[in-house]
This record gives structure tokens, C-alpha cells and sequence, in this order.
């Protein structure tokens, strides 16, 4: 951490030497999300192997296994040998004091608030509840820094509380199953940047992972062996409870429903067997809502997840029915007519309100897919936002048109981590805008958001670095107060809260380079790193053209999952164009790293050879290289008083054209500052 801070305390000073339009808010220290308030001082409080912990008030034992946890991650992180590695209650002279007056519920609107004063004499984090306290600890984390003397956390005032009650993550673990690691390791790193729900997927076309003992077919046919017991959920359930999470189950019904309609075929709108789905897509296999044995089937099934998950919300799925197999069976169109439905619409959701009796006798609040939205739905529903367009920052959706209903609502569209948006296009997309111009009782009904970890293309290995550091950033987007939006010193602050995070277990660096290694075939990885570092894999679904490139059996250990959504050294490369094109002063040189990359290409040529998984880059990186020379050229063109020819540019624009097109599954990210160089020079030839 020492290293990292010390490089974002250089990064802002080289931020301060760039001129005009360059220079851009910059927060004050590296915390993500950014806090409500914060008063910086001068000063230093060090940290000493003296260091110690007391809790005073009133709170629940979650509050001194989350202080044991922060002294673990503070001994981690900065590898001090502490006297006390024990939290005390009160305790005259401890280095950090947490005052709480409560015992916090886990629950959405529960008060995260937390206020920090590091001075002289200490540490002193005080909060209504022990999950307020527990939130602080995470910004006490990320705060610490190193000097000459030590370790130390600067003089700071901080009030901090959460925009949004509701910052979620949706986990699929249904297309491709997670291991429990996987989940402990996802909750802890939401806990560090203060995310508070987890969304679990658990049942889609390729499979059920909730244990059923009422019903073992779920997963003895609908799983692959591939499930969570009951115990192991109510384990993770109290662990997330104790991170100040909530977990929330998701059913996905009535379509998504091949992993239950191959146990139980006879609840399906059509009389067949069925297989689990191994392909991506939007598949038929539909429960039939006429049919009174698939409520009881349902009624009994809700009825033993709501004993292992607590959570005031259930979520019925309900997205993406297409109704072929009801427009089929003409027993179906029989119960339509006799019952004067008219449309699948509401077919469905006759289907979504006999759920909603179901729920209700369980004492739990409906939420689904925005599909669910129908004239009868009670108004305790939570109607989750999916699709729609966007107009600036602001969601043209039916978040809005469910909030104006009066319902709860949350957002996801434009939260979907597997569409492999970079960072930045998901942080500027906003639940509620201030420019939305939303009724007061509009932006009450707007609980916050959720972002989507859709698994069809990701697998244990690669979920991390899906995940994460971009995960960061959207958490910021609902934690943090709506102005905090600067996209450069979002980055700058994620490059380094993203190393912090491998500090709990993430593997979000480790696993792409092992990937690395493994297609480096015994040789230096490094110009893979060099090349990879400027890629990202192909945007929305692009990668899967018809969802039938991959299935769920396919390696996920290819170029493209080594790749990640916010190539870095890209992203810098460009802003060193920008720089250089506009500022003139205080940019990286360009030349130096244009020089390694042009000469990369014969570098990884042997690995190639040894790695025949490698050679779908063959292209890919022969490009590279060759764009990286034209931006050389370019740059000496720029830099000198001989100009080049028309067809100099016919050649240029089409070596770009070419360079754009996917190699290994993954695009080059250098283009656009390459064709920004391009394009100042073709402005001084004019
Ligand atoms: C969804 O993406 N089908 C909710």
C-alpha cells in the first residue's frame, strides 16, 4: 500500500503539472467509494506495534469479528508485528476507538452512516450502528500510507454515508456454477468498497444450484453435480450477515426453467422431455401457469428457500419469456379464452400474481425482472430494471415508469458487467440524476442499483477479473454523492484500489496472468503482458456470435479471458495522445513505449510456435506492431518539417481499419489514439 498510495500521491502531482483542460478534480486521498465529507490536515497519526482496538456502545458480535478482520487486513497490508492482536472493549488508550450505539439490522434504508477523526491522539470511528462501524474500517484501510518514519494514517475528518440503500451485485450462478471460495472471496472484496446485496442467480436454463430435499431431481438432474447445500447457504448467508450483506435468492420462473423442467418435465407448457441448455440464448422451455400442480410444486419449493435465505426479498426471475410454447398448446389458448386473457403479457403475469400469493404467505416481498410489471401487482413488489436507452446519464426505462407506479425499483441496465463495458461507461450511468427531474416520490421509490455478472462466458477462474476492479467504480456510482464523477480521477483512484483489493483474496490479476503463463508455454510471458495490456475482449455478445461459439463446457482459459474490460495500458497510451495533442507539456513520451511495442510482435512469434492455442493473436499481434510503428512515424512527421504524401494517409486509415478487427476474440485499444495522431497530421498537411 505504501508503494501504491506513493504512486497516486505522483500521479497527482503530474496531473497538477498538465495545463488547461488536462487538469481535472483530484481527489485527496485514494478511497473508493469517495466519502460524502472529507477535511484533510496536515498531520500523521503513526501506526506502532502498539497499535490497538477498543469498541465501546452498544452492538452485536458482528462488530468485534469485522475489528478482527480489519487488524488482519492492517497487519496484511502493512506487515507490522501488533502487540494486540485481540479488540478490546473499552480501553483508555486505544489507537482507534469505534463507538457504536447500536446493533445494525441488515436490511435495506438501515443507517451506514460512519464518521472518522484520525488527529494526534488517535482514531475515533463513530456510528450509529456496528455496520456504519463497519463500513468506516474499510476507509480506514484504504488510507493508509508510508513514509520515511512508518506507517501512517493522515489527520482526517470524514462523514460519510450511502447515497443508494440499495448497491447490489447479481451473481449467475447458474450458467456457470461458482465454488463457495469464489462467493466468500466476492463478499469480502463488496464489503471493502461497500456494496451491501448479493444477487444470487441460482436457477437458469443450464442449471439449479439451490440443494432442494423436497424435491432431489432439481439437482440430481438439474445440476451436474453442481449445487449449494442448504448448509452451505445458510453458512455463506451468516457470513455475508456478518459483512453487513444481505443475500437474496433468485428462482428464475417461468421461463429459464429447462434445469427444472429436465427433473420435471410434466410442468412444462410442452408435452416433451428436456435437456439442460448447454449454449447461450433465450431458450422456450416455458412452466405452464394453467397447470395447479406447478403452484403446489413452487409454493413447496419457496417455502424451503425462504427457510434458508432471510431475506425480506425473493426474486421470481420472470425476464425473458417468449411464450412460444404457450402459443403451442392449445390447452393453453383453451385456459386464455376461457379466462379472457388475451396476451402472454398477461398470461404472465395471472402466472406472476399467483406467485405473489405464494410470497405473500411466506411473508416476503416479490421482486423480479421488470417483465413482472402487470395492472394487479401488488405494490410491495420490486420491480428490477433491465433494458432501455439512456439519454446523457439518465435511464429512459422502465425504472421510472415503475417508480411513478409506486413501486420499489432498482437499476440495472447499464450496470452489466458481462457485457464488458469499461469502467468508465458504467460509473457515468446514473439510477437518478439530478438532471432526470424526478417527483420526490420518484427518487424514493429508486432504491440504487445493481450490476449483472451474467456467466455464460465466465467460469471460476475468470469471474474475478470480470468482476473486479470495475466493480469498484459502479459501487462508487451508488455510494458516493452524485458529483463525485470525474472519470479521470476515478481511474486513478481504481488503479489503486484495485491492487489493494488482491489484499482480500481476489484474484482478479493473478488468474488473467496465469493464463498468460499457461499460453506462454514455458516462455517469458512478457510480451503477452505487453500485448494484452493494450486488448479487451470483444464488447456486448459479440464474442458468442448466436451464443453458439462456446457452451458451458468450452476452456475459458483462451487469449480473450486473459483479457480484461479496461485494457490499462491502453487506456494510458490514449491519454498520452490526448495529452500530447492538446498539452504539449507534462506528457509521458510516447516514443519510448511505441518503440517496445513495434518490436513486440517478433518477440511473441516463438512463443507462438511452442503455443498453438496462441496463434488465433497471430494477426492480432503482427498489427499491433505495425500500428505501433505507423504512430512512431507519425510522431516523427509531427516532429519534423517533412510531411507525407496522400497515399501515405490511404495506407495509414487502412492499416487501422484493419488493426480494429478482433484477434483471439479480443479488439486493440490503441486505435483511437493512433487515428487521433493520424488525424492531427493530416490537419497540418491540409
Ligand atoms: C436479463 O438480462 N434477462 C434479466
Amino acid at each position: 500500500m505504501i508503494v501504491l498510495i506513493n504512486r497516486y500521491r505522483y500521479l497527482f502531482y503530474s496531473l497538477l503539472l498538465l495545463v488547461g483542460s488536462w487538469a481535472h478534480a483530484q481527489s485527496e486521498l485514494p478511497i473508493m467509494p469517495y466519502p460524502e465529507k472529507i477535511q484533510l490536515d496536515n498531520g500523521k497519526f503513526y501506526l506502532t506495534q502498539s497499535f490497538n482496538v477498543s469498541i465501546e456502545g452498544t452492538h452485536s458480535d458482528r462488530l468485534p469479528k469485522e475489528a478482527s478482520l480489519f487488524l488482519n487486513q492492517l497487519v496484511e497490508q502493512t506487515g507490522l508485528f501488533l502487540n494486540y492482536r485481540h479488540v478490546a472493549g473499552q480501553r483508555e488508550q486505544a489507537a482507534l476507538k469505534i463507538v457504536t450505539e447500536r446493533a445494525g439490522n441488515v436490511e435495506i434504508g438501515e443507517n451506514e452512516s460512519y464518521t472518522l477523526q484520525v488527529n494526534a491522539s488517535g482514531i475515533v470511528l463513530k456510528s450509529e450502528t456496528d455496520i456504519g462501524a463497519s463500513r468506516g474500517l474499510m476507509t480506514i484501510l484504504q488510507v493508509i500510507d508510508g513514509d520515511e518514519k512508518g506507517y501512517f494514517i493522515p489527520h482526517v475528518i470524514i462523514q460519510d454515508q450511502p447515497r443508494f440503500a440499495w448497491r447490489g451485485l447479481m451473481l449467475d450462478v447458474a450458467r456457470h456454477f461458482q465454488p463457495l471460495q469464489s462467493l466468500y472471496r466476492t463478499l469480502d472484496a463488496m464489503a471493502a468498497v461497500k456494496l451491501n446485496i448479493l444477487h444470487l442467480h441460482l436457477s437458469d436454463d443450464q442449471g439449479f444450484r439451490f440443494e432442494s430435499k423436497l424435491f432431489p431431481e432439481l439437482n440430481s438432474k438439474g445440476a451436474d453435480g453442481k449445487y449449494y447445500t442448504q448448509l452451505e447457504l445458510r453458512e455463506l448467508i451468516a457470513y455475508a450477515d456478518q459483512r453487513g450483506i444481505m443475500v437474496i435468492p433468485e428462482i428464475d420462473v417461468p421461463g429459464h426453467a429447462t434445469a427444472i423442467l429436465t427433473a420435471f418435465p410434466q410442468y412444462g407448457s410442452k408435452d416433451t422431455t428436456y435437456v439442460l441448455e448447454r449454449f447461450a440464448g433465450i431458450f422456450d422451455p416455458t412452466l405452464d401457469p394453467t397447470n395447479e400442480e406447478v403452484y403446489v410444486f413452487l409454493d413447496q419449493l419457496f417455502g424451503e428457500v425462504v427457510k434458508i435465505f432471510p431475506s425480506p426479498f425473493f426474486h421470481i426471475g420472470g425476464d425473458e419469456n417468449m411464450g412460444k410454447h404457450w402459443d403451442e398448446n392449445p390447452d393453453i389458448q383453451a385456459f386464455m379464452k376461457a379466462k379472457g386473457i388475451r396476451t402472454n403479457h398477461q398470461l404472465q403475469s395471472y402466472f406472476t400474481l399467483r406467485l405473489q400469493d405464494i410470497l405473500d404467505k411466506y411473508d416476503r416481498r416479490m421482486m423480479g425482472w421488470e417483465e413482472i410489471l402487470a395492472d394487479d401487482l401488488e405494490q410491495s413488489a420490486v420491480i428490477h430494471s433491465w433494458r432501455g436507452e439512456w439519454e446523457g446519464a439518465a435511464p429512459k426505462s422502465s425504472l421510472y415508469e415503475a417508480a411513478n407506479k409506486g413501486y420499489s425499483t432498482i437499476l440495472s441496465n447499464g450496470y452489466y458487467l458481462d457485457l464488458i463495458l469499461k469502467a468508465k461507461d458504467s460509473y457515468m450511468m446514473d439510477p437518478a440524476p439530478t438532471s432526470a427531474n424526478l417527483t420526490a416520490s420518484q427518487r424514493e421509490n429508486i432504491l440504487g442499483g445493481e450490476m449483472c455478472m451474467w456467466s455464460e462466458l465466465v467460469v471460476a477462474q475468470t469471474v474475478d477479473s470480470r468482476l473486479w476492479p470495475r466493480a469498484a467504480a459502479i459501487a462508487e456510482r451508488f455510494w458516493s454523492p452524485e458529483e463525485v464523477k470525474d472519470v479521470q480521477d476515478m481511474y486513478d483512484r481504481l488503479d489503486v484500489i484495485s491492487l489493494w483489493l488482491e489484499n482480500f483474496g481476489l484474484k482478479h490479476i493473478s488468474s488473467p496472468n496465469r493464463i498468460l503463463r499457461k499460453l506462454a508455454a514455458g516462455h517469458d510471458p512478457e510480451p503477452l503482458k505487453i500485448l494484452i495490456d493494450l486488448v479487451e475482449p470483444m464488447k456486448g455478445y459479440t464474442r458468442n456470435p448466436g451464443g453458439t461459439m462456446y457452451n458451458t463446457f468450452s476452456p475459458y482459459t483462451k487469449w480473450a479471458d486473459a483479457a480484461t474490460a479496461d485494457a490499462q495500458g491502453a487506456r494510458v497510451f490514449n491519454q498520452n495522445v490526448a495529452c500530447y495533442l492538446h498539452a504539449k507539456i507534462g506528457c509521458s513520451d510516447l516514443k519510448s513505449q511505441l518503440i517496445s511495442w513495434s518490436s513486440n510482435h517478433q518477440k511473441v512469434v516463438p512463443i507462438m510456435e511452442d503455443s498453438p492455442a496462441l496463434r488465433e493473436i497471430e494477426t492480432l499481434s503482427e498489427n499491433t506492431s505495425k500500428v505501433a510503428k505507423l504512430a512512431l512515424e507519425t510522431v516523427g512527421y509531427l516532429e519534423s518539417n517533412e510531411k507525407p504524401g496522400s497515399t501515405w494517409f490511404v495506407e495509414a486509415k487502412q492499416l487501422l481499419s484493419k488493426a480494429s478487427e478482433q484477434g483471439g476474440r479480443t479488439e486493440l485499444q490503441i486505435i483511437d489514439g493512433v487515428t487521433n495522431l493520424v488525424a492531427a497530421l493530416e490537419g497540418e498537411v491540409k
